[in-house]
């Protein structure tokens, strides 16, 4: 199984994926593994078939987002914990929108976990580990030249309608998205534009998403706050989703991801 992956040329390797050259010039091959790390790679530890499923619901979303004409740089899966992508210059910024106080804007600000935003608030984060990620402005961005403004407007619209149209997808499977956090890069076309497109993941590891019903927490956050059943969280998430239906266990549970068996994880 490994032959393959060990004769492609390892490009990068983060907290949760690695990197390989892909088949073809400009494309890559991400592996998700099941490594999972919070608070800057302060805690450290594996979510059983993490990888495999965040594979298969990133797959999905991308899919869907490319779809309704947000360009991404998924092009498609090879196997179970690996895709083809398009190479990207990435953008380092972490693009955060929020929907619902949560996490570290309700820890700064000291408003209650939960509270509904007036309307969506999208923040910047500057990509850098030794630093830990600080929070960052558009003025920052455009000073120090990680972006250019035009680039920024861009961005800004794109998680926007990402937002806008993932809100709606999750609330149909009963999960209220809190928040999410999107990465972007460059690609050069063949007639030698330049165009911004989604890259990285869209999975339960970089948004936050609540039951309807409960409240209960279905995301990473399961793993940052040691809240258990975490791998059921992620299997829940997928399951409602109505990918990985193989994964289902007991007869009393629909195959169809029908919001009727909300509050079951
Ligand atoms: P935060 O409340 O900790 O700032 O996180 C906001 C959202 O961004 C949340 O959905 C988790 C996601 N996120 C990442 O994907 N990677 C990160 O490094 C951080 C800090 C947050
Ligand atoms: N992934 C980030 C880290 O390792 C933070 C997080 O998701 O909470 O530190």
């Amino acid at each position: 199984m490994n032959i393959r992956m060990n004769r492609r040329r390892r490009l990068y390797e983060g907290k949760a994926k690695v990197l390989f050259e892909g088949p073809e010039p400009g494309t890559l091959v991400q592996y998700f593994k099941d490594d999972a790390t919070a608070f800057n790679n302060q805690k450290k530890g594996t979510i059983t078939g993490k990888g495999v499923l965040n594979n298969r619901i990133s797959e999905y979303l991308m899919t869907k987002l490319n779809e309704i004409g947000v360009p991404t740089h998924f092009m498609r899966r090879l196997n179970m914990r690996e895709q083809l992508i398009r190479k990207v210059e990435i953008i380092p910024i972490e693009v955060v929108v929020r929907n619902v106080v949560a996490g570290s804007l309700a820890k700064r600000l000291g408003i209650p976990e939960g509270t509904v935003l007036p309307r969506s608030i999208v923040e910047f984060y500057y990509k850098n580990d030794q630093l830990g990620d600080p929070m960052v402005s558009d003025e920052h961005i455009t000073a120090f030249g990680w972006a250019c403004a035009p680039e920024l407007e861009e961005i800004m619209s794109l998680a926007l309608r990402v937002n806008d149209y993932l809100s709606g997808l999750f609330l149909g499977i009963g999960l209220k998205l809190v928040d999410f956090k999107l990465e972007f890069g460059r690609v050069w076309e063949e007639d030698g534009m330049m165009r911004i497109i989604l890259a990285d993941e869209i999975s339960p590891d970089n948004c936050r998403l609540w039951d309807v019903r409960s409240n209960e927490k279905m995301d990473k956050d399961r793993f940052r706050q040691d809240l258990g059943k975490v791998e059921e969280a992620y299997q829940e998430v997928a399951r409602r989703l109505g990918i990985m239906p193989e994964m289902v266990t007991g007869a009393d549970v629909p195959l169809d991801g029908s919001i009727e068996t909300i509050g079951k994880a």
